[in-house]
C-alpha cells in the first residue's frame, strides 16, 4: 500500500520524506490557501522533495478551464497529478487528460457509482474521503470495499486512494479493505509510528540495558 502525505506544509513533509515512507503527496486548494503561498511554487517545490506522485487540484468547474489549469500544472513536472472533482465536467476532462496521458485523480468521491464513472474516464486515482463520509453518519470504509469489489470485477486499473483519512484506524481499515494508496495528514502519520505499550517497552528494555553496564560499540 502506497501512503501520501495531504499537506503543503514544507517543514513537515521534509520530516516525514527523511523516512522514507513517503510515496506521494495529495494537495487541495484549502491547503494551498492554508500555505498562504503561490499554487504553483508550492507545488514544484513539493515536486522536487518526493518522486512519486504529487496531486494538485484544478480550481476551474468549465471543461475548458479545467484542461487549461490541468496542462498548466502538469507542465511544473512529470510527477505532477491533476487533480479534477467528481463532476460531469471533471469527469469530462478527466478522459481527455487519459487520452493525452496525463495522470489524474478524482477527487471528492462519495459514492461508489462515481468511482464507477471515474474508472471509465480513465482516471488514474479515485478519492473516496472516508473523514468527510464518517462525519455525514455514513460508513466511510464500506465505500472503499465497494469500489475495491466494483474495480476488482472489471479489471479496472484506477487507484483507490482512501482520502480524508483522520485516524491511523483509518489507515488500517483501508489497507484491510484492499485501498491502493491512502493520503494521510502529517499529525496522523507520525501517529503511525505510536503505541503507548512500544514506549513503556522500549524504556523499560533501555533500564534494564543501563544496568548491564554494557555498550554494544
Ligand atoms: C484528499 O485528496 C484531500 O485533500 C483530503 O484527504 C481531504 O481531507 P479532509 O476531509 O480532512 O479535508
Amino acid at each position: 500500500m502506497q501512503l501520501f502525505l495531504d499537506t503543503t506544509d514544507i517543514g513537515l513533509l521534509k520530516e516525514l520524506t527523511a523516512t522514507g515512507l513517503v510515496d506521494g503527496v495529495t494537495t487541495n486548494p484549502t491547503l494551498i490557501a492554508k500555505s498562504g503561498r503561490p499554487m504553483l511554487e508550492v507545488i514544484a517545490e513539493i515536486c522536487e522533495l518526493v518522486e512519486g506522485p504529487v496531486s494538485a487540484e484544478v480550481a476551474a468547474t468549465e471543461v475548458e478551464g479545467m484542461l487549461a489549469e490541468g496542462a498548466k500544472l502538469a507542465a511544473i513536472a512529470p510527477n505532477v497529478v491533476v487533480k479534477l472533482p467528481l463532476t460531469r465536467n471533471g469527469l469530462i476532462a478527466t478522459s481527455e487528460f487519459a487520452v493525452q496521458g496525463i495522470q489524474t485523480n478524482v477527487t471528492l468521491c462519495f459514492t461508489a457509482a462515481q468511482a464507477l464513472l471515474a474508472a471509465k474516464a480513465g482516471a488514474s486515482y479515485i478519492s473516496p474521503f472516508i473523514g468527510r463520509l464518517d462525519d455525514y453518519g455514513a460508513e466511510g470504509m464500506g465505500l472503499i470495499q465497494e469500489i475495491r469489489a466494483i474495480y476488482d470485477n472489471y479489471d479496472f486499473d484506477t487507484e483507490i486512494l482512501a482520502a480524508s483519512i483522520r485516524t491511523p484506524a483509518h489507515v488500517t481499515a483501508a489497507a484491510l479493505a484492499g485501498a491502493d494508496c491512502a493520503t494521510i495528514p502529517p499529525t496522523t502519520f507520525a501517529d503511525l509510528f505510536k503505541h503507548p505499550l512500544t514506549e513503556k517497552g522500549l524504556e523499560q528494555f533501555l533500564s534494564d540495558w543501563a544496568k548491564t553496564g554494557q555498550s554494544i560499540l
